[in-house]
Parts: structure tokens; sequence; C-alpha cells
């Protein structure tokens, strides 16, 4: 969603502005823009509904006076108001002198804007954010100071916010969080203020993630904070690891990163796992229940360790959509296990936020200076390094390794699970990176040869049993993200309690084999009823990736063929599969 960059550089600001921006692409947005100081002291501000490259061209065709090192930049995916350039950030006040980049929703918006009219301000656009920039205006009439009129004004504001103000006459840029993240970086090109460190991870080591309520402003000595104490992270992902690298797209490049992404994180969770040691590091206490929360793909990886849990380990586990966890009931001793790539899903914030006491909360993320990673009592990273692609990958696989790993290890700690047994599951793991590897190369081969075939299909049924029906759930979301066709998943014994009324000749049916005994008669029941079955299993099936017998975390190879597939189709329909319609890839609003 939103994207925010700000900077004051050695060099002309533009460019690392527009190179951040394009960084910021991936989050998925509808506009874009930036506000530049240029060297006879105005601000230029440069808007489009297009993408970052309409921007880039705009930047070249200026005309005015020489871009200066002062900026700020944003990318936009609408909430408050349509897809337009007036409502594109930045946004500025009635003089010109403010210029805003903001994400977050301003809730009280409304009365402002009414209030702020009335005292005679005029609005240039129907966004929340530009409430705030008319509040500065009249906050810097009283103290002409950027920083403290930016502090003053957000004490109005209810809501959450990630912001950047620059100012036109002094160049000074002032930032400021609330439920919104924002970091800080002091580096020898310049200072940085970004919403996501994939943004600025070319020119920084160490950042500062912002804490709630901090106003700070970009200054040449690093950020100047009101009293805040900086906690450096050191910055891990580099801006060749968000590279295409030859690759047409980037979900192509994630799915064949997958095995090496698999092998790493088992390489390093792997000796933690038989001795309990992986889950007693977290220090987090025992549970006897396992409370599941996420949404989409996350859900989906949740499904499979909770569904591990029950049956290694003999715990209940119970799963959440974020967005409906109000009003859930809450037994004691449960461990609430979060699990969000981003970590900045407004939907798992907020039912994280509304957690009992009584419950520990453990995130497994893919972000370790996520809001969600703070917000838990612990967390464990799934390191599968940057996705770019708004369609879940390798974070996927990654999500359900070290939560399996995790899980495995906590069973071991609470003698639910032998020693010995947990060496065997080790054994397995370590297994998964090859067998994901041939997953690929088999995917590669045989699913071109059904694509064709498939893409005139208007709607797709995903079905499995037990372990395969998280899968199943998985396989129908990444058709759905990447083709914009219908596509429903269900527990195979389902089917004939009334989605079977969908079957006809030629209706596709992916199967996620993982050799269930029952599984043949249901393949029988919609092949009786000519439906179209790719067999998605062990050896014979349509796409022999699963290996026999299936893993206790059930056949994740599975997940790579339907990958290949959703992506396939979605490139033969002409889409864009790395920047699906609609979604973004960090669902900031709830
Ligand atoms: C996955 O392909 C989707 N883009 C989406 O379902 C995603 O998994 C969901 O929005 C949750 O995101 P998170 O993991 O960042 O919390």
């Amino acid at each position: 969603m939103c994207g925010i960059i700000a900077c004051r550089t050695e060099s002309p600001a533009i460019d690392y502005l527009l190179t951040a921006l394009g960084r910021l692409e991936y989050r998925g947005y509808d506009s874009a823009g930036v506000a530049v100081q240029t060297v006879d002291g105005t601000v230029a501000r440069l808007r489009t509904v297009d993408r970052i490259g309409a921007l880039r061209a705009a930047v070249t065709a200026w005309a005015g006076g020489h871009f200066g090192n002062v900026g700020v930049g944003h990318t936009r995916w609408a909430t408050h108001g349509s897809v337009s350039v007036v409502n594109a950030h930045p946004h500025t006040d009635c003089s010109g002198q403010i210029s805003l980049v903001h994400n977050g929703i301003i809730e009280n918006a409304d009365d402002l804007r009414t209030a702020l009219t009335a005292s005679g301000h005029e609005f240039h656009s129907s966004v929340d954010s530009e409430v705030i920039c008319h509040l500065i205006e009249d906050q810097l009439k009283i103290s002409a100071d950027l920083l403290e009129a930016v502090q003053a004004s957000l004490l109005a504001l209810d809501g959450s916010w990630a912001l950047a103000v620059l100012e036109e006459c002094s160049g000074r840029i002032v930032v400021a969080a609330r439920r919104s993240p924002l970091l800080v970086a002091h580096t020898p090109v310049g200072q940085f203020a970004a919403s996501d460190i994939t943004a600025i991870a070319e020119w920084v080591d160490e950042f500062r993630v912002l804490e709630d309520g901090d106003v700070v402003e970009l200054t040449d000595s690093g950020d100047s904070a009101d009293g805040a104490a900086p906690a450096l992270a050191r910055c891990v992902w580099r801006s060749n690891d968000s590279e295409l690298s030859g690759y047409v797209d980037y979900m192509a490049k994630e799915i064949d990163e997958q095995p090496a992404a698999a092998a790493r994180l088992i390489d390093e969770v792997a000796g933690g796992i038989a001795n309990g040691k992986l889950w007693a590091d977290l220090g987090l206490a025992p549970f006897e229940r396992l409370q599941v929360l996420a949404c989409g793909t996350s859900l989906n990886a949740g499904h499979v360790i909770g569904n591990l849990v029950r049956r290694l380990g003999g715990l209940p586990a119970s799963f959440i959509v974020a967005s409906e966890a109000a009003g859930e009931i809450v037994e004691p001793h449960t461990l609430c296990l979060a699990i969000s790539q981003s970590g900045e899903t407004a939907d798992v914030l907020a039912a994280v936020e509304h957690r009992t006491p009584a419950e520990s909360v453990l995130a497994l993320t893919n972000n370790s200076h996520s809001t969600l990673a703070r917000r838990a009592d612990a967390y464990l990273t799934c390191a599968a390094g940057p996705e770019i692609g708004v369609a879940a990958t390798k974070t996927f696989v990654c999500q359900v390794i070290a939560g399996a790993a995790l899980m495995i290890s906590a069973l071991v700690a609470v003698d639910r699970i032998a020693a010995a047994d947990a060496r065997t599951f080790v054994d397995d793991l370590r297994r998964l990176p090859d067998q994901l590897d041939a997953a690929c190369v088999i995917a590669k081969y045989e699913v071109p040869r059904v694509t064709e075939e498939l893409s005139s299909a208007a709607g797709f049924i995903f079905m499995g049993r037990g372990s395969g029906v998280p899968y199943a759930a998985e396989g129908a979301l990444k058709l759905k993200e990447l083709t914009y066709r219908w596509a429903e998943h269900y527990p195979a014994g389902e089917l004939k309690h009334g989605p079977l009324a969908l079957i006809g000749p030629g209706t596709p049916v992916v199967v996620v084999d993982n050799a269930e005994p029952r599984l043949a008669a249901n393949v029988a029941e919609v092949t009786a009823r000519g439906a179209l079955v790719i067999r998605i299993g062990p050896a014979g099936s349509t796409i022999p990736v699963v290996t026999h017998p299936v893993a206790p975390w059930g056949p994740l190879e599975s997940v790579i063929p339907m990958q290949i597939l959703a992506r396939s189709l979605g490139l033969a329909l002409g889409w864009d599969v790395d920047k699906p319609r609609n979604l973004a890839k960090s669902v900031t609003v709830e």
C-alpha cells in the first residue's frame, strides 16, 4: 500500500527519490508523486496516476529551476478519495509552503476539514491527509518553527500516520509516526526516512524505527528527535536482493528462490528443533492450545502449522481470520501465533492489540523490524528475504518451515514429542530443499502442457483432504490473485454437500493428493461428471511432485506447481503477475 520516502542528500535528491519510489512499487499503488526543493528555493511538485516511469518522464521534462538536495515522495493506494492527480501526494497547504506525504488514516478528517474550511482554508483534494497541511499552516503562524508546528498539529489528529513534511522556505524536513511504520537512517550520502527498508537498503547500513508518537527532523547530524533514544537496527537486505536479476518478473524469480530460501532457513533452525532450544530461546510460557491469527496466504500457512500441532502434539488449534478476531473467546494458556510476512497487516495488528494479557503473542514474520514483531511478546523470522511480487510465494514456504520447526521444538520442550521423533522430522526437513527443487523442475515441464486447455475456464475447484486442504486453499488463492478467475477450495469430502453442482464437462479440478486413501473416491466423483482433473501428487499424478510418505507439514512441494500454474495462466491472459489488480503487498488498512 502507500509508501513514503523523504531525504536530504549530498547530491540531487530526485535521483534518490525516484530510485526509492521504484523500490516501493511492489507494495501496490495507483498514483505517485514527489516534491523537491529547487536551487531557486521553490518546491517543484510532480504527480501522476501512472507508473513511476511516468513520474521519471515528468522529472526529465521539468523546465523549472534545477533540483536541489531535499525532497519527499510517495506512492498512493487509494482509500479516501478517488484515484486522481489532485488526490495524489504530496499535498500542500493554502500558501504552498508545506508539502506533505502521509500513510495512514486521519479518522477525524471530516470534522477538521469543516473547521478549517470555515476558518478560510481552501482544500485542493478530497483526501484526509490534506487536513494535516492546513493544520501545520496555522501552527506555523504561531511558532514559525516547523518541528514545533508539526508537533502541535498532530495533537489535533485521531488515527494513524507516518508522514514527512517539507517546508519550502527552509528546506527542512520533519517526519512523524503513530501506528504506521516509518524508519529513519543517517548515511554517508544523506539522511532518509522511509516506510519500508526496501526503499533505501541500497544506501543504508543502520536505521531506526520510529516509536509511536515520535516527531523528528532530518538534519545533517542525523535525525534530531524530541527526546526519543535511537535504537539502531542493522539493515540485512541489500538492494540487489530486490533486483530482477534476469527474470521477466519477480514472481518467477521468487518461485525459483524457494529451494535456496528453504535450505538457508533450515540450516538456521535445525539445531534448535530436537533439543527444544528454538522454542526455549523465545522465553515464552508453555501453552496448552494454539490460536493462529493471520490473513490470506499467511493464514493458509497457519493452517499447516496448526494442523501439525494438533496431529503431532495432540493440542487443540484454532484459526482466526484476523479481520474477524473481535469477540473471539480466548481460553487460558493459549499461545497466539500471529503470522504476517509484512508484519504490517492492519487486521493482524488490530487483532493483536486486543489480545487479553493472559495470552502470549508470538509473531512469525519476514520483517523483524515490523510493527507486529515489536508488539508481540516474541518473534521468529521466516527469513525468506525480500519478496516483491504481491502474490506470496517464498514467504509461504518459509512460514511453513519456520512455523513447523518452531512447533516441533515447542512440542519437544513440553514432552509431547520424543527427541528421537523430532530428529526424524529434522531429517525430513533437510530433504525438503531438494524436493522443492525437483518440484520446480517437474512443474516447469508439466504445467505448460495443461495451461492452454485451462485458459478459457471460467472457474476452478481446488480440493484436498487432511494435510492437503491448506495447500488447496493456497493454490486457489494464487489462482484468483493472478488470473482474476473464480477459484474455490474445498475439503474433498465436502464437494458432495453442494459444490459438486458446480462441476460439469471440462470444469478444472486441481487435486492436492497427499495419498489420503479416501481421496480416490472424490476424484472419481468429479471425473464421472466430466471434470478436467489435474492431480498434483505422488508418482503417476498429472504433476508428480509429492514425495511419499508425506511429511508432518503435508505436501509442501504441491504449492510450487500451483504457483507456476497461476503465474502461467495470469501471463497467458495478459495480466501483470507481480502487481495484480486491486491488491497490495502490505495491507495497512483494516
Ligand atoms: C498473498 O498472495 C496475498 N497477497 C495476501 O493474501 C497476503 O498473504 C495477506 O494480505 C496477508 O499479508 P501478510 O502476510 O503481510 O500479513
